[in-house]
Protein backbone atom coordinates (compact mmCIF):
# COMPACT_ATOMS: atom_id res chain seq x y z
CA UNK A 1 0.00 0.00 0.00
CA UNK A 2 2.33 2.47 1.05
CA UNK A 3 4.78 1.06 -0.82
CA UNK A 4 2.59 1.27 -3.60
CA UNK A 5 2.21 5.47 -3.04
CA UNK A 6 5.93 5.45 -3.20
CA UNK A 7 6.36 3.89 -6.23
CA UNK A 8 3.73 6.62 -7.66
CA UNK A 9 5.28 9.57 -5.93
CA UNK A 10 8.81 8.03 -7.28
CA UNK A 11 7.25 7.98 -11.08
CA UNK A 12 6.20 11.13 -10.60
CA UNK A 13 9.29 12.60 -9.68
CA UNK A 14 10.89 10.85 -12.69
CA UNK A 15 8.52 12.33 -14.63
CA UNK A 16 9.10 15.82 -13.50
CA UNK A 17 12.77 15.61 -14.16
CA UNK A 18 12.28 14.41 -17.86
CA UNK A 19 9.64 17.08 -18.47
CA UNK A 20 10.43 19.57 -16.49
CA UNK A 21 12.80 21.05 -18.83
CA UNK A 22 10.74 22.26 -21.69
CA UNK A 23 11.58 19.54 -24.65
CA UNK A 24 11.97 16.57 -22.69
CA UNK A 25 9.27 14.58 -22.17
CA UNK A 26 7.22 12.07 -19.98
CA UNK A 27 6.52 9.32 -23.22
CA UNK A 28 10.06 8.16 -23.53
CA UNK A 29 9.67 6.52 -19.48
CA UNK A 30 7.31 3.69 -21.47
CA UNK A 31 7.87 2.16 -18.04
CA UNK A 32 5.91 4.32 -16.35
CA UNK A 33 2.87 4.50 -19.52
CA UNK A 34 2.69 1.17 -18.68
CA UNK A 35 1.37 2.11 -15.03
CA UNK A 36 -1.61 3.67 -16.80
CA UNK A 37 -1.72 5.99 -14.59
CA UNK A 38 -0.32 9.42 -15.97
CA UNK A 39 -2.15 11.34 -18.73
CA UNK A 40 1.20 11.45 -20.77
CA UNK A 41 0.60 10.50 -24.13
CA UNK A 42 1.04 14.15 -25.91
CA UNK A 43 1.74 14.79 -28.77
CA UNK A 44 3.01 17.89 -31.25
CA UNK A 45 0.03 17.18 -33.67
CA UNK A 46 -2.99 17.40 -31.28
CA UNK A 47 -1.42 20.32 -29.05
CA UNK A 48 -4.61 20.54 -26.39
CA UNK A 49 -2.61 19.31 -23.59
CA UNK A 50 -4.53 21.37 -21.03
CA UNK A 51 -6.65 18.34 -21.05
CA UNK A 52 -4.00 16.33 -19.35
CA UNK A 53 -1.96 19.40 -17.81
CA UNK A 54 -4.53 22.32 -16.83
CA UNK A 55 -1.10 24.35 -16.50
CA UNK A 56 -0.70 24.52 -19.96
CA UNK A 57 -3.75 26.86 -20.64
CA UNK A 58 -3.12 28.95 -17.88
CA UNK A 59 -1.83 33.06 -18.58
CA UNK A 60 1.99 33.06 -18.88
CA UNK A 61 2.32 30.19 -21.47
CA UNK A 62 5.72 29.67 -23.64
CA UNK A 63 6.48 30.14 -26.56
CA UNK A 64 5.42 33.75 -27.57
CA UNK A 65 5.55 35.94 -30.42
CA UNK A 66 7.35 38.97 -29.41
CA UNK A 67 6.27 41.86 -30.59
CA UNK A 68 9.38 43.86 -31.11
CA UNK A 69 7.44 47.54 -31.14
CA UNK A 70 5.70 46.32 -27.89
CA UNK A 71 8.88 45.63 -25.77
CA UNK A 72 10.15 47.88 -22.58
CA UNK A 73 13.70 48.55 -22.44
CA UNK A 74 15.11 47.61 -19.44
CA UNK A 75 18.43 48.58 -18.47
CA UNK A 76 18.99 46.98 -15.95
CA UNK A 77 19.60 43.33 -17.83
CA UNK A 78 23.16 43.25 -18.31
CA UNK A 79 25.08 41.09 -20.51
CA UNK A 80 24.70 37.31 -19.97
CA UNK A 81 27.84 35.77 -18.97
CA UNK A 82 27.97 31.88 -19.38
CA UNK A 83 30.22 30.18 -16.46
CA UNK A 84 32.33 27.21 -16.48
CA UNK A 85 30.70 26.40 -20.33
CA UNK A 86 33.96 25.14 -21.49
CA UNK A 87 33.69 21.58 -20.74
CA UNK A 88 36.96 19.63 -21.00
CA UNK A 89 37.38 16.64 -23.75
CA UNK A 90 37.92 14.28 -20.40
CA UNK A 91 34.13 14.85 -19.44
CA UNK A 92 31.52 12.75 -21.68
CA UNK A 93 28.27 14.34 -22.21
CA UNK A 94 25.24 12.39 -23.15
CA UNK A 95 23.18 12.84 -25.89
CA UNK A 96 19.96 11.47 -26.59
CA UNK A 97 16.96 10.92 -28.70
CA UNK A 98 13.98 11.16 -25.94
CA UNK A 99 11.20 11.15 -28.79
CA UNK A 100 10.55 14.81 -28.82
CA UNK A 101 13.48 16.61 -28.94
CA UNK A 102 17.59 15.64 -28.94
CA UNK A 103 18.81 16.35 -25.69
CA UNK A 104 22.71 16.99 -24.49
CA UNK A 105 22.92 16.69 -20.85
CA UNK A 106 24.79 19.52 -19.42
CA UNK A 107 27.31 19.05 -15.81
CA UNK A 108 26.21 21.73 -13.46
CA UNK A 109 29.50 23.27 -13.22
CA UNK A 110 28.27 25.15 -16.00
CA UNK A 111 26.08 28.08 -14.77
CA UNK A 112 24.61 31.94 -15.60
CA UNK A 113 24.04 34.45 -13.01
CA UNK A 114 25.30 37.98 -14.58
CA UNK A 115 21.90 39.35 -15.93
CA UNK A 116 20.28 37.04 -13.42
CA UNK A 117 18.82 38.26 -9.85
CA UNK A 118 20.41 34.56 -8.52
CA UNK A 119 22.45 31.82 -9.81
CA UNK A 120 21.11 29.34 -12.33
CA UNK A 121 23.23 25.60 -12.97
CA UNK A 122 22.32 24.23 -16.34
CA UNK A 123 21.39 20.66 -16.84
CA UNK A 124 20.89 20.04 -20.62
CA UNK A 125 19.96 21.66 -23.78
CA UNK A 126 17.62 20.56 -26.73
CA UNK A 127 16.35 21.62 -30.14
CA UNK A 128 12.93 22.40 -31.57
CA UNK A 129 12.59 22.82 -35.61
CA UNK A 130 10.05 22.15 -38.21
CA UNK A 131 10.68 19.78 -41.32
CA UNK A 132 11.45 20.00 -45.29
CA UNK A 133 8.35 22.75 -45.81
CA UNK A 134 8.01 24.28 -42.75
CA UNK A 135 9.95 26.49 -39.89
CA UNK A 136 10.32 25.47 -36.38
CA UNK A 137 11.57 27.99 -34.12
CA UNK A 138 9.00 28.04 -31.37
CA UNK A 139 9.40 31.80 -30.38
CA UNK A 140 8.48 33.79 -33.02
CA UNK A 141 9.59 37.88 -33.15
CA UNK A 142 7.45 40.00 -35.19
CA UNK A 143 5.35 37.42 -36.46
CA UNK A 144 8.52 35.37 -37.97
CA UNK A 145 9.00 31.85 -37.16
CA UNK A 146 12.67 31.25 -37.60
CA UNK A 147 14.10 27.78 -38.74
CA UNK A 148 14.75 26.21 -34.93
CA UNK A 149 15.75 26.90 -31.88
CA UNK A 150 17.94 25.74 -28.97
CA UNK A 151 16.84 25.74 -25.08
CA UNK A 152 19.75 26.05 -22.71
CA UNK A 153 18.01 24.85 -19.52
CA UNK A 154 19.05 26.15 -15.93
CA UNK A 155 17.70 25.61 -12.89
CA UNK A 156 17.98 28.18 -9.72
CA UNK A 157 21.17 26.75 -7.81
CA UNK A 158 19.43 27.58 -4.25
CA UNK A 159 16.72 24.58 -5.09
CA UNK A 160 19.58 22.28 -5.22
CA UNK A 161 17.92 20.21 -8.21
CA UNK A 162 15.96 20.56 -11.45
CA UNK A 163 12.78 18.31 -9.65
CA UNK A 164 12.84 20.92 -7.12
CA UNK A 165 13.26 24.20 -8.95
CA UNK A 166 10.85 22.87 -12.19
CA UNK A 167 7.64 24.15 -9.54
CA UNK A 168 9.06 27.17 -8.17
CA UNK A 169 8.53 30.41 -9.07
CA UNK A 170 11.80 31.35 -9.87
CA UNK A 171 13.07 28.27 -10.27
CA UNK A 172 14.14 27.47 -14.07
CA UNK A 173 16.19 30.17 -16.79
CA UNK A 174 15.72 28.97 -20.14
CA UNK A 175 18.35 31.19 -22.92
CA UNK A 176 16.42 30.86 -26.82
CA UNK A 177 18.89 30.98 -29.27
CA UNK A 178 17.19 31.26 -32.86
CA UNK A 179 18.20 29.46 -35.94
CA UNK A 180 18.68 30.44 -39.68
CA UNK A 181 20.17 29.30 -42.40
CA UNK A 182 23.32 30.82 -44.03
CA UNK A 183 25.80 29.41 -46.31
CA UNK A 184 28.60 28.05 -43.79
CA UNK A 185 28.14 25.07 -41.48
CA UNK A 186 28.63 26.01 -38.11
CA UNK A 187 31.35 24.15 -36.92
CA UNK A 188 30.62 24.70 -33.55
CA UNK A 189 27.42 21.99 -33.85
CA UNK A 190 29.87 19.64 -35.52
CA UNK A 191 29.60 17.91 -32.08
CA UNK A 192 26.24 17.43 -31.83
CA UNK A 193 25.03 17.35 -35.61
CA UNK A 194 27.46 14.54 -36.27
CA UNK A 195 25.99 12.17 -33.88
CA UNK A 196 22.25 12.45 -34.70
CA UNK A 197 22.47 9.24 -37.35
CA UNK A 198 23.95 7.49 -34.42
CA UNK A 199 20.63 8.14 -32.04
CA UNK A 200 18.15 8.16 -34.67
CA UNK A 201 16.35 5.39 -32.63
CA UNK A 202 13.73 6.79 -30.00
CA UNK A 203 15.54 5.83 -26.57
CA UNK A 204 18.76 5.75 -28.13
CA UNK A 205 22.10 7.78 -26.41
CA UNK A 206 25.67 8.11 -27.03
CA UNK A 207 28.50 10.17 -24.81
CA UNK A 208 30.50 13.02 -27.08
CA UNK A 209 33.78 14.44 -25.47
CA UNK A 210 32.90 18.22 -23.97
CA UNK A 211 33.55 21.14 -25.70
CA UNK A 212 33.21 25.44 -25.24
CA UNK A 213 28.91 24.73 -25.44
CA UNK A 214 29.45 29.00 -25.69
CA UNK A 215 30.50 28.88 -28.91
CA UNK A 216 26.86 27.42 -29.74
CA UNK A 217 25.32 30.64 -28.80
CA UNK A 218 25.39 34.33 -30.65
CA UNK A 219 28.08 36.62 -30.18
CA UNK A 220 25.88 39.36 -29.08
CA UNK A 221 24.81 38.26 -25.25
CA UNK A 222 24.15 41.26 -24.34
CA UNK A 223 20.94 41.88 -26.76
CA UNK A 224 18.20 39.27 -25.70
CA UNK A 225 14.25 39.48 -24.84
CA UNK A 226 13.26 38.63 -21.53
CA UNK A 227 9.92 37.49 -20.18
CA UNK A 228 8.13 35.55 -17.57
CA UNK A 229 6.54 31.97 -18.99
CA UNK A 230 7.04 28.49 -19.07
CA UNK A 231 8.20 25.21 -19.99
CA UNK A 232 6.84 24.55 -23.95
CA UNK A 233 6.18 21.04 -22.98
CA UNK A 234 3.46 19.11 -20.51
CA UNK A 235 3.42 20.00 -17.38
CA UNK A 236 3.86 23.35 -18.76
CA UNK A 237 4.96 24.96 -15.25
CA UNK A 238 4.94 28.88 -15.48
CA UNK A 239 8.75 28.83 -13.56
CA UNK A 240 10.46 29.79 -16.63
CA UNK A 241 12.85 33.06 -16.56
CA UNK A 242 13.24 33.64 -20.41
CA UNK A 243 16.26 34.96 -22.32
CA UNK A 244 15.72 34.79 -26.16
CA UNK A 245 19.08 36.03 -27.90
CA UNK A 246 18.00 39.31 -30.48
CA UNK A 247 20.78 37.70 -32.31
CA UNK A 248 20.56 34.26 -34.17
CA UNK A 249 22.95 31.86 -34.98
CA UNK A 250 23.49 30.43 -38.38
CA UNK A 251 23.99 26.78 -39.72
CA UNK A 252 23.88 25.17 -43.00
CA UNK A 253 20.46 24.00 -44.95
CA UNK A 254 23.05 20.66 -44.59
CA UNK A 255 23.11 21.29 -40.98
CA UNK A 256 18.97 21.86 -41.00
CA UNK A 257 18.54 18.93 -43.28
CA UNK A 258 19.94 16.72 -40.47
CA UNK A 259 17.94 17.94 -37.66
CA UNK A 260 14.96 17.93 -39.26
CA UNK A 261 15.49 13.89 -40.62
CA UNK A 262 17.75 12.17 -38.46
CA UNK A 263 15.68 11.35 -35.42
CA UNK A 264 12.89 9.26 -35.43
CA UNK A 265 10.14 8.63 -32.91
CA UNK A 266 7.20 6.46 -32.50
CA UNK A 267 5.15 7.80 -35.22
CA UNK A 268 8.08 7.99 -38.02
CA UNK A 269 10.60 10.73 -38.66
CA UNK A 270 10.71 13.52 -35.25
CA UNK A 271 9.99 16.56 -36.85
CA UNK A 272 7.79 19.58 -36.04
CA UNK A 273 8.74 19.46 -32.57
CA UNK A 274 7.60 22.93 -31.56
CA UNK A 275 4.86 24.21 -29.66
CA UNK A 276 2.56 26.72 -31.44
CA UNK A 277 2.81 30.46 -29.63
CA UNK A 278 0.94 31.24 -26.67
CA UNK A 279 -1.33 34.52 -26.19
CA UNK A 280 1.19 37.14 -23.90
CA UNK A 281 -2.34 38.42 -21.77
CA UNK A 282 -0.76 40.86 -19.11
CA UNK A 283 2.67 40.07 -19.46
CA UNK A 284 5.76 42.54 -20.51
CA UNK A 285 8.17 41.25 -22.59
CA UNK A 286 11.63 43.26 -21.59
CA UNK A 287 14.24 43.84 -24.14
CA UNK A 288 18.02 44.72 -22.61
CA UNK A 289 18.52 46.93 -26.07
CA UNK A 290 17.26 50.05 -27.36
CA UNK A 291 15.83 49.40 -30.33
CA UNK A 292 17.12 51.43 -33.05
CA UNK A 293 15.63 54.46 -33.83
CA UNK A 294 13.68 53.74 -36.81
CA UNK A 295 10.68 54.93 -34.88
CA UNK A 296 7.68 52.85 -34.98
CA UNK A 297 7.50 51.40 -38.24
CA UNK A 298 4.31 49.23 -39.12
CA UNK A 299 5.21 45.60 -40.06
CA UNK A 300 2.35 43.40 -41.65
CA UNK A 301 2.59 40.16 -40.26
CA UNK A 302 4.56 38.14 -42.83
CA UNK A 303 3.67 34.84 -41.14
CA UNK A 304 -0.04 34.05 -41.38
CA UNK A 305 0.11 31.75 -38.56
CA UNK A 306 1.63 34.40 -36.51
CA UNK A 307 -0.67 34.89 -33.82
CA UNK A 308 -1.91 38.64 -33.02
CA UNK A 309 -2.60 38.02 -29.89
CA UNK A 310 -0.26 40.94 -28.17
CA UNK A 311 -3.38 42.07 -27.48
CA UNK A 312 -4.28 44.27 -24.65
CA UNK A 313 -0.86 44.79 -22.16
CA UNK A 314 0.27 47.07 -19.24
CA UNK A 315 2.97 47.40 -21.53
CA UNK A 316 0.57 48.74 -24.50
CA UNK A 317 -1.06 51.35 -22.71
CA UNK A 318 2.01 52.89 -21.41
CA UNK A 319 2.93 52.78 -24.86
CA UNK A 320 0.14 54.97 -26.03
CA UNK A 321 -0.26 57.37 -22.50
CA UNK A 322 3.48 58.30 -24.00
CA UNK A 323 2.83 59.10 -27.49
CA UNK A 324 -0.66 60.75 -26.45
CA UNK A 325 1.33 63.13 -23.81
CA UNK A 326 4.50 63.67 -26.53
CA UNK A 327 1.69 64.21 -29.02
CA UNK A 328 -0.32 66.65 -26.97
CA UNK A 329 3.36 68.23 -25.53
CA UNK A 330 4.29 69.27 -29.28
CA UNK A 331 0.92 70.49 -30.42
CA UNK A 332 0.61 72.48 -27.36
CA UNK A 333 4.11 73.83 -27.53
CA UNK A 334 3.33 74.51 -31.64
CA UNK A 335 -0.11 76.51 -30.74
CA UNK A 336 2.34 78.70 -27.50
CA UNK A 337 4.87 79.87 -29.91
CA UNK A 338 2.68 80.45 -32.79
CA UNK A 339 0.70 82.84 -30.47
CA UNK A 340 3.75 83.96 -29.23
CA UNK A 341 5.20 84.83 -32.67
CA UNK A 342 1.56 86.51 -33.77
CA UNK A 343 1.44 88.41 -31.01
CA UNK A 344 4.98 90.47 -31.09
CA UNK A 345 3.66 90.64 -34.85
CA UNK A 346 0.77 92.25 -34.06
CA UNK A 347 2.76 94.56 -31.93
CA UNK A 348 5.12 95.44 -34.39
CA UNK A 349 2.57 96.03 -37.39
CA UNK A 350 0.68 98.34 -34.77
CA UNK A 351 4.14 100.22 -34.18
CA UNK A 352 5.10 100.52 -37.41
CA UNK A 353 0.97 101.37 -38.60
CA UNK A 354 1.00 103.91 -36.05
CA UNK A 355 4.50 105.06 -37.25
CA UNK A 356 4.19 105.05 -41.06
CA UNK A 357 0.21 105.44 -41.57
CA UNK A 358 -1.85 103.13 -43.03
CA UNK A 359 0.44 101.10 -45.40
CA UNK A 360 -0.44 97.99 -43.03
CA UNK A 361 -1.97 94.64 -45.33
CA UNK A 362 -3.21 92.41 -42.76
CA UNK A 363 -2.43 88.60 -43.75
CA UNK A 364 -3.25 85.91 -41.13
CA UNK A 365 -0.36 83.87 -40.23
CA UNK A 366 -0.05 81.59 -42.82
CA UNK A 367 2.50 79.44 -41.18
CA UNK A 368 -0.08 78.28 -39.12
CA UNK A 369 -2.05 76.41 -41.72
CA UNK A 370 0.41 75.09 -43.65
C1 LIG B 1 16.29 41.89 -33.23
O1 LIG B 1 15.88 43.19 -32.82
C2 LIG B 1 15.50 44.05 -33.89
C3 LIG B 1 15.22 45.43 -33.29
O2 LIG B 1 14.18 45.33 -32.35
C4 LIG B 1 14.30 43.44 -34.61
O3 LIG B 1 13.95 44.25 -35.70
C5 LIG B 1 14.64 42.04 -35.08
O4 LIG B 1 13.50 41.44 -35.65
C6 LIG B 1 15.11 41.20 -33.91
N1 LIG B 1 15.45 39.85 -34.35
C7 LIG B 1 15.35 38.80 -33.54
C8 LIG B 1 15.68 37.48 -34.13
O5 LIG B 1 15.06 38.92 -32.38
ZN1 LIG C 1 12.53 23.64 -25.34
Amino acid sequence: MSCRMDRLLFLILAQLLTTATCGTDPDSESEESDEGDMPDHWTYKDQDWSKGYKLCKENSQSPINIDTSKTTFNNKLPLIIPEGYNIPETEQLELSNNGHTVKLSLPDSMSISHGFTQKYLANQLHFHWGSATSSGSEHTVDGVQYAAEMHVVHFAAKYGNLIEAAQKADGLAVLGVLFQVGAQDNKNYNPIFDKLQDIAAEDANVYIPGFDISTLLPDQLYRYFRYDGSLTTPPCFQTVTWTVFNETVQISQAQLDKLETSLKAAHGTLDSNFRHVQPLNRRTVFASFSPLPTSRRIVPNIDSNAPSEATKSVDDDFTLGDMLAALFGILFGCTALAFVIYVIRQRKRQRSSTERGQKVIYKPAATMEA
